[in-house]
């Protein structure tokens, strides 16, 4: 099996997921203030195959407009398709990472991979070899017996994504999944992340509060604005894959960061002390 897909592969431009003018707000608390609104009407779409990396400021609404497109939550107006249906109940055919790596403190790290198959109905023995495989991509080889308070923080969340992949998903949502691992891990997982999804055959969700993050992971950024937050744009990023520690370095990298931090001024997002 090939870890690295090459930068020349085809991405097949249809939309897996789109979401036209969906918004969500949640009830007031009290009488007399206002519902609270976490996501203002939102166009996008994620198309197959693509990755596609969600940067905004902390209680812009990332989180919600991910929680949406799972199916978990229900959109308060708007429409949300996948695949062509509106989206009435939690998607089946996709993978989430949180930010914690929510493993289960009693199973080691191969029966918390396995825990996907047994919530769907997989039989352990059908996809068991599959699991071990993953584990071994993510560089955990040797490590299928340990229990999580054996793990680091990032072997955990290495486990977390395999969680996310055994089925196969069409769809991978990622909410900020490495935001809480120390800056070289962080890095390290990044670089890892292109191989481990294979990004040829699944779409992926990524949201980061990280600009640096977001252009060396996406390739397409969408820019949210601050609480409550709405995309305000969306920038291609032409770096070839798979990404590398030098990728950072290359003046295009720093051009996209720079307009992703644009984008944030021009927003209010982001200001300078005058
Ligand atoms: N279940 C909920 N009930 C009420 N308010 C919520 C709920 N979930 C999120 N919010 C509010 O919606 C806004 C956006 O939250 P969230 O999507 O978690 O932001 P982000 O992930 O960008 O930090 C925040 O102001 C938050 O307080
Ligand atoms: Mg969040």
């Amino acid at each position: 099996m090939s870890m690295v897909h090459a930068a020349t592969e085809p991405r097949n431009g249809a939309a897996l997921v789109t979401l036209s003018e969906v918004s969500k707000h949640y009830p007031a608390r009290g009488s007399g203030t206002p519902p609270l609104v976490a996501l203002r009407p939102t166009t996008a779409e994620f198309r197959h195959g693509e990755i596609v990396a969600i940067v905004g400021p902390s209680g812009c609404g990332k989180s919600t407009l991910l929680s949406l497109v799972s199916g978990l939550e229900r959109a308060s107006s708007g429409t949300l398709m996948i695949d062509g249906d509106p989206l009435v109940q939690p998607y089946k055919d996709a993978g989430i990472v949180f930010q914690k790596d929510l493993l289960l403190p009693w199973r080691n790290a191969l029966d918390n991979v396995l825990l996907q198959a047994e919530v769907r109905g997989i039989s352990r023995r059908s996809i068991a070899a599959r699991a071990l495989d993953l584990l071994a991509m993510v560089g955990l080889k040797g490590f299928e017996r340990h229990y999580p308070h054996e793990l680091s923080g990032g072997m955990r969340q290495r486990v977390s994504i395999c969680r996310a992949l055994l089925h196969e998903p069409r769809l991978l949502l990622m909410d900020e999944p490495f935001a809480a691992l120390d800056a070289i891990t962080r890095d390290q997982l990044a670089l890892d992340f292109q191989h481990i999804v294979k990004a040829d055959t699944r779409t992926v969700v990524f949201i980061t509060h990280n600009m640096d993050e977001a252009v060396f992971i996406g390739d397409r950024v969408m820019v949210m604005t601050a609480r409550p937050g709405r995309i305000a744009d969306v920038i291609d990023i032409n770096i070839p894959r798979p990404r590398t520690i030098h990728s950072r370095d290359i003046p295009e990298f720093t051009a996209y960061t720079g307009r992703v931090r644009d984008i944030f001024m021009e927003h209010g997002v982001l200001k300078d002390h005058t």
